[in-house]
């Protein structure tokens, strides 16, 4: 792409996690999911990688966000696995070869087995174990600027922690909490051991930020749970970034300041947005809160049951901006089969991104997720969020018409 302003051209990507499009034999994931005992390989693009980047090329982006598989590379504690590391360095190599921005994830929901069993979050040890791994991919990587330390941190710790439905299943939140300090923690000193590496390096993490709201707009515990929800999920990780003192509120409880040793230790803001969830006060419910997604809009709810509401995804880029970083959209997507609405699911986030720059919001790049159907936490293989379908019986990759729009927008739109 040609370079138009001096920051460099905007960064149209897809985004993928390597589990979920390779499965890993030493994951925690591995034994969660029943699923995965019946195709662990999920759509063997740990295989056929060389496939599956030249789909990039064919849609035109000229970046790719995508993960290490940290399992793999450390298979037992204190065990490196060379081949996994060089494997993952000729990924980044063809996208160089291809002028495609790499932007790696270095931990994206699953961890090693002898990690979650050893070291969960919640112990303090977990973060020097993390930060070894760290220091072994900047001795041994080469080429990538852009670095995503931890995707969804706040998803990581209120599925495995508050909800306990995913490693290390945990129902318990004094330990959540303590694990959201560790995650963060790491965070800064991962920040810190990428840029002694690779000193123009971009380090962020990608926040999962939701538009939220009451169930019943006229009752005030709806309301006043939307709004403590809203600013534990959305805003309190920003204000860390922005103080270094994550501040937890949760309803009927006093609240929490920890101090994390994150101020700063940002160079853009990676944002992931997908929907809008409205929140109602249920206390027969799990610390009292009841979910559901609204077909309010009329635009109809995804195969995930999410509704789809591109508004929010300004209103949660206008929270971001007040962070003074680059912002960029690291994951938008929707998980259907009908090519027209993922079409149209494309276009209007990208309007309300469009919206966005117009008033001044210094955003940087939007990636897809997903470049190819893959495996789905907790749902398995029938969230299409590809732009290429995948056939789970012949693995064949197929591209649908959203794919043929994608690189249309890229070479259209003037961003
Ligand atoms: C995000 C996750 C990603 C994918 C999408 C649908 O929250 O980061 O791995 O599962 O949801």
């Amino acid at each position: 792409m040609k370079e138009t302003n001096p920051r460099g051209p905007f960064l149209w990507g897809v985004a993928t996690s390597a589990f979920q499009l390779e499965g890993s034999p030493h994951a925690d994931w591995t034994s969660w999911d029943e699923i995965l005992s019946a195709r662990p390989t999920v759509t063997n693009h740990y295989e056929l990688y060389r496939e599956d980047l030249a789909l990039l090329k064919n849609l035109g982006v000229n970046a790719y966000r995508f993960s290490l598989e940290w399992s793999r590379i450390q298979p037992r504690e204190g065990v490196w696995d060379e081949g996994a590391v060089a494997h993952y360095q000729e990924i980044i190599d063809i996208l160089r070869r291809d002028n495609i921005e790499p932007m790696v994830t270095l931990h994206h929901f699953t961890h090693p087995l002898w990690f979650i069993k050893k070291y969960p979050w919640h112990e303090d040890a977990s973060v020097e174990h993390f930060l070894r791994y760290v220091e072994k991919i900047l001795s041994a990587l080469r080429g990538v600027r852009y670095w995503i330390t931890f995707n969804e941190p706040y998803v990581l710790v209120l599925a495995g922690y508050f909800e306990g439905c995913t490693p290390p299943a945990l129902k318990n939140v004094p330990l959540g909490v303590k694990a959201l300090k560790n995650i963060l923690t790491a965070h800064a000193a991962a920040y810190d051991i990428i840029h002694a590496g690779c000193p123009d390096a971009q380090v962020s993490v990608a926040h999962n930020m939701a538009a939220l709201a009451p169930w019943k707009r006229w009752n005030p515990l709806d309301k006043l749970l939307a709004r403590v929800a809203k600013y534990f999920y959305n805003h309190s990780l920003l204000d860390a970034f922005l103080t270094g003192s994550l501040r937890i509120k949760f309803p009927f409880k006093e609240e929490m300041v920890i101090p994390v040793p994150i101020k700063g230790k940002l160079d853009f803001f990676g944002v992931n947005y997908y929907t809008r969830i409205h929140m109602r006060f249920n206390p027969f419910k799990n610390m009292g809160v009841e979910m559901r997604h609204l077909d309010i809009d009329g635009r109809g709810l995804t195969d995930m049951g999410w509704e789809i509401h591109p508004r929010g995804l300004e209103k949660v880029l206008r929270y971001a901006s007040g962070l003074n970083v680059p912002l960029i959209i690291t994951e938008n997507g929707i998980a259907t089969r009908d090519s027209q609405k993922k079409i149209a699911f494309m276009k209007e986030h990208l309007d309300a991104v469009e919206r966005c720059r117009e008033q001044g919001m210094d955003i940087r790049g939007y990636f897809y997720w997903s470049l190819i159907d893959n495996y789905e936490w907790l749902q398995g293989l029938d969230a299409r969020f590809g732009l290429y379908r995948v056939d789970f019986d012949t693995l064949r990759r197929i591209p649908t018409n959203a794919a043929a729009y994608y690189s249309y927008l890229i070479k259209n739109r003037k961003f």
